[in-house]
């Protein structure tokens, strides 16, 4: 059996902070993934509603990733100096970045069908609309891909100066 008072006073926030970022993490794939099978020209209200709730889902859990990550940096990783003196860190941070730019496209183009919305009207999406989203959700998906090989090299220290 487990004995709780056998547990190290830093580990269950360490686990705790751990588990928000790849909790965060698995719900911003399966967001990005309903909004990628979603997306259409011309969708109707119910289907728009979803991809508007969608990326608000979406917004809040990449914001609870880049939270999390901060934490585990800052208080409960392996020391700040191990993460910021490693280059795939960083390439680590700026796929996350570059993913968070691209997701403003279609994160405005929602916001944009929200207002209609909320009148009781339809937005009206082309198809050019409907692939330029599909591709761009199809970049992001790719780079939340690749985003856990960079960490779990980091995390065993590949690509410090000395390893
Ligand atoms: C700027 C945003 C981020 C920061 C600052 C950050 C920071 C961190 C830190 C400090 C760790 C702990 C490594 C260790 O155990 O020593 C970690 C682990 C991890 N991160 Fe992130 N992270 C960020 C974004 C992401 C994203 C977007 C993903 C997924 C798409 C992700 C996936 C992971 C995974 C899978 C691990 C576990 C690695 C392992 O223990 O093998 N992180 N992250």
């Amino acid at each position: 059996m487990i004995s709780l008072a056998a547990i190290p006073a830093d580990v269950l926030p360490r686990a705790g902070v751990a588990y928000v970022h790849y909790l965060s993490f698995m719900v911003c794939f399966g967001a990005l993934v309903l909004e990628r099978r979603l997306i259409k020209p011309d969708p109707n209200k119910q289907e728009a509603t979803l991809m508007v709730i969608t990326d608000v889902v979406y917004g809040l859990a990449a914001l609870a990733l880049l939270v999390s990550g901060i934490m585990r940096v800052l208080y409960f990783g392996q020391g700040s100096s191990f993460y910021t003196e490693n280059p795939l860190f960083w390439w680590k941070v700026g796929t996350y970045l570059a993913v968070g730019g691209l997701s403003l496209y279609p994160t405005i183009t929602y916001i944009l069908w929200a207002l209609p919305l909320r009148k009781g009207e339809l937005p009206k999406v082309s198809t050019q609309l409907a692939n330029r989203l599909a591709w761009i959700l199809n970049i992001e998906l790719a780079g939340f891909a690749a985003i856990p090989l960079l960490a779990t090299l980091m995390a065993r220290g590949v690509g410090l100066p000395s390893a």
